[in-house]
């Protein structure tokens, strides 16, 4: 992995067998004062987490379990073009090293024939209104038998091996996710030097929320919005440059929502 990705942002690759969860990994690298770009993968996870506190489930069955973790410094609002970057490279990753056409659902799910194949947990240290370290980690179900999900992730959750019936190099799919995570960063962010960021560059900013919305699922849908505040019912209309999500609500008011679970209403459950 570590020579495939020789000339990119990351100055180090780790790869683990079992570990709790390469999220805790990779943050208490960052608490312990690592500096720069780090990638840790591993083979499973005892305590892979997803968001909203659930759990992930996380065999050995040759699925991706990556953690990328970044000392840095940036204002607090430009935290959710990370969420944009992983969600992007994620799904661009796999499509390049698999020919699978998967999508993204907003905020950070990856889809596959309208079930969850993976997800995103981004995780911030932040000091006051800077975010100082991001960590930000993408499960994908590569190689994983339709049997081997649990009952309750049954129809709602897949594999690639599941939905194709082939078995893919999740090594290779690891390392162009990582490609990718690097050539949108570098655009976003081209002065990054010293943990420090400088200025974000707008046009790599507009063609990262462009790229979004062609892989993007949710914009034309009817959908249900879970917010911490409430639920908001009507039609995912855009996604504004901050990556909010802009839904046109069933009362007619337009609504911005930065953070919450979709529901793609009519069939689609994931
Ligand atoms: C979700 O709830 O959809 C997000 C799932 C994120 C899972 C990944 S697997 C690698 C990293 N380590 C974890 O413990 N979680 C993330």
């Amino acid at each position: 992995m570590k020579d495939s990705l020789a000339g990119t942002i990351f100055t180090k690759i780790i790869c683990r067998g079992e570990v709790g969860s390469t999220n805790d990994l990779a943050l208490s690298m960052l608490d312990s004062g690592e500096d720069g770009a780090i990638a840790v993968s591993a083979d499973s996870q005892s305590s892979g987490r997803g968001r909203l506190g659930r759990s992930w489930y996380s065999p050995p069955s040759g699925n991706i379990y990556l953690s990328i973790m970044m000392r840095l410094d940036i204002p607090l609002r430009d935290a959710s073009l990370f969420t944009l970057i992983s969600g992007v490279a994620a799904c661009t990753g796999i499509r390049k090293s698999t020919r699978c056409d998967v999508h993204i659902k907003w905020p950070n799910d990856i889809v596959f024939n309208e079930k969850k194949l993976g997800g995103i947990l981004t995780e911030t240290r932040v000091e006051g209104d800077l975010v100082t370290g991001i960590v930000t980690g993408i499960g994908i179900n590569v190689n994983m038998l339709k049997a081997e999900f649990p009952e309750e992730l049954q129809g709602i959750a897949t594999s690639l091996l599941a939905e194709t019936g082939e078995s893919y190099d999740r090594r290779e799919a690891a390392v162009a996710i990582l490609k990718q995570f690097d050539v949108l960063f570098r655009d976003v962010f081209p002065q990054y030097r010293n943990n420090k960021i400088r200025e974000i560059d707008l046009s790599g900013k507009e063609k990262l929320v462009y790229l979004w919305k062609s892989l993007d699922i949710t914009l034309g849908k009817r959908i249900s919005v879970k917010t911490p505040n409430e639920t908001v019912n009507g039609m995912a209309v855009d996604i504004g440059p901050a990556g909010q999500l802009l839904v046109m609500s069933d009362s007619g008011e337009k609504i911005s929502i930065h953070a919450g679970d979709v529901t793609v209403l009519n069939g689609y459950s994931a």
